[in-house]
């Protein structure tokens, strides 16, 4: 479990900050995907800080970077993801194209990316920040985003399955309200009533360091009594 390497994608903020925080004081070697580069680079000053945005495609270039800085990937995390509050009927095509490229396209590019170092080490580890809305459709309000966490929790439990015989273990983490940038407009509820990211860094952290033959497939995470399915 030593000298660990994992790639995060979304550790500007939010749920992929806290996780990135998380594992540095873990002692893992961190190879951080943004947008803007520069502002990780000063939050997280020994990470390798590659720029990553999930509509380029541009998975492959950062796994091979980091694989030339580290020769080794243990671990890949998929935060990035976007919410637009729109209804299945409503949304226009090109709205769903950038919430499917970035909630679930780009992670399977991620994963398919490293594929080969997560089974050469044995026990590799793929995270999916998927939602519990990738669980049930609660209104229709949000339900287009709903569609893309639905595939995404498709895509880890597609990922465990290819993986099972290789020591490649995926989860697909579920949480409802948490308190990042995402729920800012959320009514009904005070921000610190919600989840905290940090509180979804730590379910992601014991993912990591279960062992291959205590393999968790979903974590789901409620600040209140929410249907679960
Ligand atoms: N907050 C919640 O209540 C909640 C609940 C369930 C699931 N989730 C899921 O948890 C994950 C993290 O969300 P969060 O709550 O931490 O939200 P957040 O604070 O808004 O963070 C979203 C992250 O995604 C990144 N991102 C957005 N578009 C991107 C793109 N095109 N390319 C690369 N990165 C991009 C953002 O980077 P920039 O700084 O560049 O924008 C940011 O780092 C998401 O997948 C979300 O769906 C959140």
């Amino acid at each position: 479990m030593e000298n660990r390497v994992a790639l995060i994608s979304g550790a500007s903020g939010g749920i992929g900050a806290s996780i990135a925080q998380l594992l540095t004081q873990r002692g893992w070697s961190l190879s951080l995907g943004a947008r803007d580069p520069d502002s990780l680079a000063q939050r997280f000053p020994d990470a390798h800080v590659v720029r990553h945005d999930a509509t380029a495609c541009d998975e492959a270039d950062w796994v091979d970077a980091a694989r030339a800085r580290f020769g080794r990937i243990d671990a890949v995390i998929c935060s990035a993801g976007i919410m637009v509050p729109e209804d299945v009927v409503e949304i226009e095509d090109e709205t769903l194209d950038r919430m499917w490229e970035i909630n679930v396209k780009s992670p399977r590019r991620l994963a398919r990316a490293a594929w080969g170092d997560l089974v050469a080490c044995g026990q590799g580890r793929v995270i999916l920040l998927v939602s519990l809305s990738g669980k049930r459709v609660r209104s229709a309000a949000s339900s287009s985003y709903g569609v893309t966490k639905h595939a995404a929790l498709a895509l880890s439990h597609g990922l465990r399955r290819k993986g099972w015989e290789d020591g490649v273990r995926a989860t697909a983490v579920c949480p409802g309200r948490v308190r990042t940038n995402m729920t800012r407009g959320v009514t009904g509820i005070a921000p610190e009533d919600m989840t905290q990211p940090e509180n979804v860094a730590d379910m992601v952290g014991l993912a990591l360091d279960m062992p291959n033959n205590a393999s968790v497939a979903e974590m789901t995470v409620n600040c209140d009594a929410e249907d679960q399915y």
